[in-house]
């Protein structure tokens, strides 16, 4: 079967392009990555997909004036690749309602937070701020709001007692990169579809446990 081409944006380290770079590697990974596009030419998830052979390209948003003339370039770069799903992995800039309707329910972002809340760049400080219990992360597809869409895949991360932004961040960031390409495995196989607003997936299984934390005597 032939497998899924991805065409994953980013803006910086690209650790979730990682992610998705070595789940690739395993030969019955049913997604290949055709293309990495950045809009910063020093972000360092390029090297990393340029150690993994694959084709980079960059298109710098400071180099036009407006926002859907920068967002024409990603998707002519995207459509060239023969890209199918879009993976934003770190990508910080938000895509006009033209590019988003032109990959419906083709583009997946992950965010740091257990959506809807939490939203925007700053979402640990948010949730230290609110003193939640539980955080995580959230793969959800693209609409033109920011952080808004389908929920794929989530996972819930304790806070922990003297918890800082970089701590969670990092405790975050581990669940992240387990959520990601199993989240665009569900994709690629044909087993995710829309419906009514909200994620439906086949045969997804189901583990009816609650997380608590802090955890049960
Ligand atoms: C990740 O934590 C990702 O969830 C977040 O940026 C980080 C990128 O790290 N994305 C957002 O906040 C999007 N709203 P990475 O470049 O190492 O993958």
């Amino acid at each position: 079967m032939s497998k899924l081409k991805l065409g994953v944006l980013i803006s910086g380290r690209g650790s979730n392009l990682q992610a998705l770079i070595d789940a690739c590697a395993n030969a019955s990974y049913p997604a290949e990555i055709v293309t990495v596009i950045s809009n910063r030419a020093d972000a360092k998830g390029l090297t990393r997909a340029r150690a993994a052979n694959i084709a980079t390209q960059v298109i710098e948003h400071t180099a036009y004036g407006d926002r859907e003339s920068f967002d024409r370039d990603v998707d002519a770069a995207l459509q060239a690749a023969g890209a199918q799903l879009i993976c934003l992995a770190g990508f910080m800039r938000l895509l006009s309602a033209w590019f988003v309707d032109q990959w419906p329910d083709r583009i997946v972002n992950i965010h740091p937070s257990l959506l809807p809340a939490f939203k925007g760049t700053d979402s640990h400080a948010q949730a230290l701020a609110a003193g939640v219990k539980l955080s995580g992360c959230s793969v959800h597809f693209v609409r033109s709001e920011m952080d808004a869409g389908p929920i794929v895949m989530q996972a819930a991360v304790p806070v922990l007692p003297g918890d800082n932004e970089d701590s969670l961040a990092a405790r975050v960031l581990t669940a992240e990169h387990q959520c990601y390409p199993r989240a665009v495995r569900l994709i690629a196989e044909n087993r995710v579809t829309v419906e009514d607003g909200r994620v439906v997936i086949a045969d997804a299984g189901a583990t009816a446990e609650p997380l608590f934390n802090p955890p049960l005597d």
